[in-house]
């Protein structure tokens, strides 16, 4: 029988996804089961990385029987998933060692601090493009050999392998102890501090500073090429892509010029922007980051604006303050009053990623009068997703030659008119969403089937694309600059909290 099907497994911060996609781009079947998220301590986010392994070998039957589809008729599956998140496993019986840190925990912040204050250094953006963070790997690493007896020496040994999730379950797909392979994919790599992001290899200085062994490190690959075969859940079924779930939409978006520029909105939120085969170093706050590398052709690259708070704020208004007894309530409250009554919420729950990326921020909420309603608090909540994204276009047009003339968005919080409405007066650009929303997936997907001729070129993909829903800017320059000058000092309050 001829294979019919791409499958793509996205396996993020919430959930594991699996979709089966046509040759027409179009969504066949979905299955997806949530894991939990363990809080530890606060600042501390955990995974249990067996959980998801799991959850992946349920999702995935799940999603062919919704569609009575067999193993079969899957012509190649790829890989999306939540990067940064740090997994480390025991070589020889696969077992994790530990649960994984996830991209939120802040555990690493003193350690942070510490490499902020080197003197006028540009080490890290150099090589790796990063600003020291909370948010990379490679300073999880470091962490664990530092709190975790005899783990150091065992890594050297080469008894203990790292990965992000992608890493994680192909080695388990592939076989796990039993051979699996050990492989990681530019995208995923970029987001270490490990890799060098021009030569796309292991940085032997970077290694040298955080002392990581390299026997522990994955292999790096393309994002898109035969991989190996599944050996379990999907046997036979060849693994062609794997991609970081933001560079995944990317793709799925069909960004493929630089200039093109996509926002998912999720827990965070995350803008790329396509920059073409050329690295461009941020002077404004922005990550320099593998945005895809297709088999041997040259990598594209992208300039990135990471918000960590954004759909978890609205998260936080509904389960902590309990405002809201649904995350789509907040329009309906936000829509009660006319504006948000002089208040800002600054969500610096994690500190503040892109364009600041300051560990030491907390979050804040000023201009509180008692005039001041739920209603005008769930508006400042939506209103911060939106200045946030104006902070990092901002950024993005002071960083490229190309300013913003759209902006593509997916995710969850796309389903909010309201806001998607304020981004577009924030930005005074038209935001478009498009038919398949699942661009994560998708972006796997394309990448999955391109490898394997399933789809072939990109020419092709970018047809599948159509628009859905739009958004017009409508908002008067002077009220906009104001409310965008008050946003900004509220942010100044919020630095500097934690000392
Ligand atoms: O960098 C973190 C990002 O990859 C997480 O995305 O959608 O899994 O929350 P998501």
């Amino acid at each position: 029988m001829v294979a019919r099907y791409v499958m793509s497994i996205d396996q993020g911060t919430n959930s594991t996804r699996c979709i089966l996609f046509d040759h027409q781009g179009r969504l066949v079947s979905v299955a997806q089961r949530e894991h939990q998220q363990h809080f530890p301590r606060p600042g501390w986010v955990e995974h249990d990385a067996l959980e998801i392994w799991r959850n992946l070998r349920r999702v995935v039957p799940e999603a062919l029987s919704a569609a009575r589809v067999g193993v079969e008729e899957v012509a190649a599956v790829g890989l999306a998933n939540q990067r940064e998140t740090t997994v480390l496993w025991d070589r020889r019986t696969g077992a994790p060692l530990g649960r994984a840190i996830v991209w939120q925990d802040t555990r690493t912040a003193p350690l942070v601090e510490e490499l902020r204050h080197r003197p006028g250094d540009d080490f890290f953006l150099d090589r790796c493009s990063l600003p020291p963070s909370t948010y990379f790997s490679a300073l999880r690493i470091r962490w664990l050999f530092d709190h975790v007896p005899g783990l150091e020496q065992r890594a050297k040994d080469g008894e203990v392998l790292f990965g992000t999730m992608e890493s994680w379950l192909i080695w388990n797909l592939t076989g796990g102890a039993d051979g699996g392979l050990h492989i990681t994919d530019a995208t995923n790599a970029s987001r270490t501090m490990l890799m060098n992001i021009r030569s796309l290899t292991w940085d032997e200085e970077l290694l040298a500073f955080f002392g990581v062994p390299r026997p522990m490190l994955p292999e790096i690959r393309s994002s898109a090429e035969r991989y190996g075969e599944a050996r379990s859940v999907l046997p036979g079924v060849p693994l062609t892509a794997a991609l970081g779930d933001q560079q995944a939409a990317l793709f799925g978006q069909t960004c493929f010029s630089p200039g093109e520029v996509k926002c998912t909105y999720g827990t965070g939120s995350f803008l790329l922007l396509n920059t073409g085969t050329e690295v461009v170093r941020s002077r404004h706050g922005l990550l320099t980051t593998v945005a895809y590398k297709i088999g041997d052709r040259p990598p594209a690259y992208a300039l990135e604006g990471s918000i960590a708070v954004t759909g978890s704020l609205v998260q936080w208004f509904r389960d902590r303050l309990g405002l809201i007894s649904s995350a789509a309530e907040i329009e309906t409250l936000a829509r009660t009053v006319e504006d948000n009554g002089g208040c800002y919420v600054v969500p610096a729950f994690s500190g503040l990623f892109a364009p600041h990326w300051r560990s030491d921020a907390r979050g804040v909420i000023v201009g509180l009068t008692s005039y001041i309603t739920k209603g005008h608090l769930a508006r400042a909540v939506l209103e911060a997703t939106g200045w946030q994204t104006r902070e990092v276009v901002d950024a993005m047009n002071a960083d490229f030659s190309v300013p913003l003339k759209q902006l593509k968005v997916d995710g969850g919080m796309t389903a909010d008119n309201l806001l998607m409405q304020f981004v577009a007066d924030v930005l005074d650009v038209p935001v478009v969403r498009p038919m398949v929303a699942e661009t994560v997936s998708l972006g796997a997907a394309y990448a999955a089937g391109l490898a394997i001729g399933y789809w072939s070129d990109l020419e092709v993909l970018r047809r599948h694309w159509h628009r859905a829903a739009q958004w017009l800017p409508d908002m008067d320059p002077e009220r906009r600059e104001s409310e965008y000058d008050n946003w900004q000092r509220a942010v100044e309050r919020s630095l500097g909290w934690i000392r």
